[in-house]
Parts: structure tokens; sequence; C-alpha cells
């Protein structure tokens, strides 16, 4: 599908994720005077030791010059190296948010790896009989590692352990034996961390990280420096390796808060009906809450049929009609057999009423923190597709040209990940199968496929990196749930009439 083809590129993502841009702009600038702040303090503790050339003439009197060339080095080597697989690599996206993310980590991790070699050297009790380079083996890469992945995804997670090896390995003397280390380690952490729906499974990522940091570490020792400090070095790949799932459980509550991600542990959180806006969805438009559980279940089963994630899937199902709260009465799934009250309003009022419920979806989703993944998935769950239910009755209006067919489209954006486009497929689905009277399995699977197809050659699907086989794959797996609710309604016999 071409959608592969189109997908979004990083450095050009557009900021049209329906997020406010402003807010987003002052956060992203309130970051980067932040990280500044702190790489700056950093620099002055460790700079000139780093860049002993800067230590000359100029270095004597300002030692930030050694520590500023410094940075511009680092920060040009992350720039090249994720901006070009940002535009090469398909399922590497990065908007400036997640550059910026990447870059402050492997700048964190390349003075936590000078931190590690320096500070723990100097602890007299431990320092004796252990040869300082070992401590390198204690570069908590796994845990970031780890991050990325839960974060981000797997892809980005590879290209940073790689260029986050080669940054703290350098920080370790340039030592062969660390890079090594490091990029096997790396791997092993961020490959342990595949699906995390809970803090118990991030702590069992670390320990089962553990036995390969430790076998690492003892056989590269040995290999490069014989047998004197191996155990050594067992030891410490072994700490590192359990200490990665507590400090990733440390770092991802900053991210996400810092940078707007929502890893699975907090849409697991966001999933439980005692958030106020799964409440107030249940008590105030149930027709709404029951569409939206239903789109959860069709859509986790697209995920799970096409490797998306399944949990955002569910999770932003959840909350993908919020903006529906407080006009409930305007939308079909809350009138069940009520007067439909468009057919006292003119088309273009019912039009603004529909329309108006992304808009401010995402405008709730952003004052409950929802998280980027969710509020994109809001903004982005109808595309540009046509409101069709009103468009019968706006022809008039069209044929004398007092409205257009392009006022009854959706403002968009249109579905940027797998994810968005999987839950426009459900949602569309969904609403459609429910105004069927006791469909059979097969008038279902007729029903999804036509709303596949007319929803693909709207073009709806054309800035997302779902392929040809995935869209089979999420119809299928769609009209088979959808199959089994519609069986499982059966009518039971009235009390009384036996
Ligand atoms: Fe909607
Ligand atoms: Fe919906």
């Amino acid at each position: 599908m071409n959608g592969s083809r189109n997908a979004t590129r990083s450095g050009s993502r557009p900021p049209e994720n329906g997020a406010s841009p402003l807010g987003r702009y002052w956060r992203l600038i309130a970051l980067s005077l932040g990280a500044a702040g702190v790489f700056a303090v950093l620099f002055y503790l460790w700079g000139r030791e780093l860049f002993p050339g800067g230590a000359g003439r100029w270095g004597e009197a300002f030692p930030f010059v050694g520590a500023v060339a410094l940075t511009l080095a680092v920060a040009l080597f992350l720039s090249e190296w994720f901006g070009f697989a940002g535009r090469e690599v398909r399922k590497v996206r990065l908007a400036a948010r997640d550059f910026l993310f990447l870059c402050s980590l492997a700048l964190l991790l390349f003075f936590a790896a000078k931190a590690v070699i320096d500070l723990i050297a100097e602890i007299p009790s431990l320092g004796r009989g252990v040869p300082t380079r070992v401590y390198a083996y204690l570069i908590p890469l796994p845990a970031f590692a780890m991050v990325v992945r839960v974060l981000i995804n797997s892809e980005t997670s590879i290209l940073f352990t790689v260029a986050a090896s080669v940054l703290s390995a350098a920080a370790a003397a340039g030592s062969w034996p660390a890079l090594l280390f490091l990029l096997l380690s790396g791997t092993a952490g961020a490959a342990r961390a595949r699906r995390v729906p809970d803090r118990y499974r991030m702590l069992m990522a670390g320990v089962q990280t553990a036995p390969v940091c430790a076998l690492a570490a003892a056989a590269l020792e040995f290999s490069f420096h014989g047998g004197g400090g191996v155990l050594w070095a067992g030891v410490f790949g072994a700490v590192n390796g359990l200490l990665s799932g507590p400090i990733a459980l440390a770092v991802m509550p900053v991210a996400e808060s810092a940078f707007g991600y929502a890893s699975d542990i907090r849409l697991m959180e966001l999933s439980g009906t005692g958030h106020p806006l799964l409440s107030r969805l249940m008590m105030e438009t149930p027709g709404t809450f029951h569409h939206s559980v239903v789109v959860g279940t069709l859509a986790e089963a697209g995920a799970l049929a096409t490797g998306a994630n399944p949990v955002l899937c569910r999770v932003a199902a959840l909350y993908h009609d919020i903006g529906k709260l407080g006009k409930a009465q305007y939308f079909s799934e809350n009138q069940a057999g009520a007067v439909n009250v468009h057919d006292a309003m003119s088309p273009g009022l019912s039009r603004a009423v529909i329309l108006s419920h992304v808009k401010e979806g995402v405008r709730m989703a952003e004052e409950y923190r929802l998280g980027d993944r969710i509020t994109e998935i809001i903004a982005q769950h109808h595309g540009t597709s046509l409101l069709y239910c009103f468009l019968d009755k706006a022809r008039p209006l069209i044929q004398d040209r007092k409205a257009s067919e392009e006022m009854f489209r959706y403002p968009g954006p249109k579905p940027k990940s797998r994810e968005a486009a999987i839950i426009m497929l459900a949602d569309a689905a969904e609403a459609a199968v429910r105004s069927l009277d006791r469909p059979t399995p097969q008038e279902v699977d007729e029903t999804v496929i036509g709303i596949v197809n007319r929803i693909y050659l709207d073009g709806q699907l054309n800035e997302c990196d779902l392929m040809l086989r995935d869209l089979h794959a999420v119809g299928r797996a769609i009209s088979q749930v959808l199959a089994a609710v519609a069986h499982a309604r059966v009518d039971y016999p009235e009390a009384g009439k036996g």
C-alpha cells in the first residue's frame, strides 16, 4: 500500500496531531533549556577532563571551551545518526520530541558512564584490588535501551544502543571490551523489554538481562585482560542487569511527563474505569461508552493480527470519543429509539456538532494529560472522512452551491500510525454493523469488507504504514469479533410467557 511508502519522515513530521502546537513548542523550548542547564553543570564537572585539548591557553581561561566543543561533536554525531536513520528506516519515525529525548538519554548516559568510572573508583573500600576498567561494566545502558524500547519502539532502541555504546565507550577511555559489552548488554536489555504492561514485567526483564550481562562481562574481561578481574567483571555485569529494571522504572515516569510519552504501564493505568473521564463516559453517555469498549475489543484483535500495539489500541479506543461528553443526545449510539434531534436541525448545524467531538476530545485529552499517543489517535480517528449520514440531507444545499461536499469532511489529520488506522477501521465497522438488524456472520463480513474498502479508496490510510496484507488481517479480525458479538445477542423469552 502506498501508505507504507508515504510514512511520515522524521524531521519533517508536521505538528498536525491535533494537540495545541503552541503548547508543544513551549514544552520543547522549556525542555531544551532544562536539558542545556543540566548538561552545562555536567560539562563544568567533566568537560575539560574529557577534552584535554581544551586545557591549552583557551582551556585554562575558559574550561567550558573544551566542553562546548565536545557537546558540538556529540550533538553532530547524534543528529547525523538519528537524522539519517529517521529518514531512511521506515519504522524509525522520529519527531523533534523523540530526537530531543534520545539525545538527552545518550548524553546522560555518556556522563553517567564517566561518573561510574571516576566516582566509584574513588570509593576507597571498593577501589582496593578492583581494576578501574572493570567499572565500565556498570554503565547502565541496558536500562536506557529498555526505556527507549518501551516508550518508542524496538527499531529505535537498536539504533540508540549502537549510538550510546559508542559514546559511552568513549567516556570509558575508548576501551574495546567496554564497547562490546555495551552493545551486547543494551541489545539484551531492549530484547527482554518486549511487552511490559506492569512494573513486575519490567523488573523481570532486568532479572533476565542479568545473566547475559554477567557472562558477557566475564568473557570479555578474560579475553582482553586475563583472569585478574573476571570475578568483579561478572559481578558488575550481573548488578548492571539487575538494576536495569528499577532504573528504567525510575526514568520512565520522568520521560512520560516531560516528553508526553505513554508507556504500556501508563496505558494500563488509564484503562481502569476509575479514571474520571471513563467514569463520566460511563454515567453520562452509556451508549458511547459501550461503543468505545466494543471498538477497543475490535482494535485489540486487529492489532494482534498485525503486530501493532494491542494495549495502545484498546486503551486509545476507550478514549477516542470522549469529545462526545456533554453532547450525548446528538450521537446515534445514545439515542436508543428516542427522537433523533438532528431531524429538527439544519445539516450545517448537525455537521458542526458532530465534527466538534474530535477537537473537543483532543482538548480533554490534553487537559487530563492522557499522553501524546492517545491524543494523536483521538485527533486522527476520523481522518478526513465524509459525514455520510448528513450528506444526503445536505444534497439540496450542495446542488444549490450553498454548501460543498468538502464541508462535510472531518478536518483530519489522517491516521499516521498503524494503531490510529486500526481504530478508524474498528470504529467505522462497529457503527455500520450496529445499524444492521440481526445480521448473519456473512452480512457482518460483507459490511466490514465494504467499510475497509471505502476507507482505503477514500485515501484515509495514505499516511500510515499499514500494508495491504495488514488491512486484510485487520478486516478479518474485526469481522470475526463482530460476528461473535452479533451472535451473542440472542432473544430471551419474556418472563411468565414460558
Ligand atoms: Fe468519533
Ligand atoms: Fe467512535
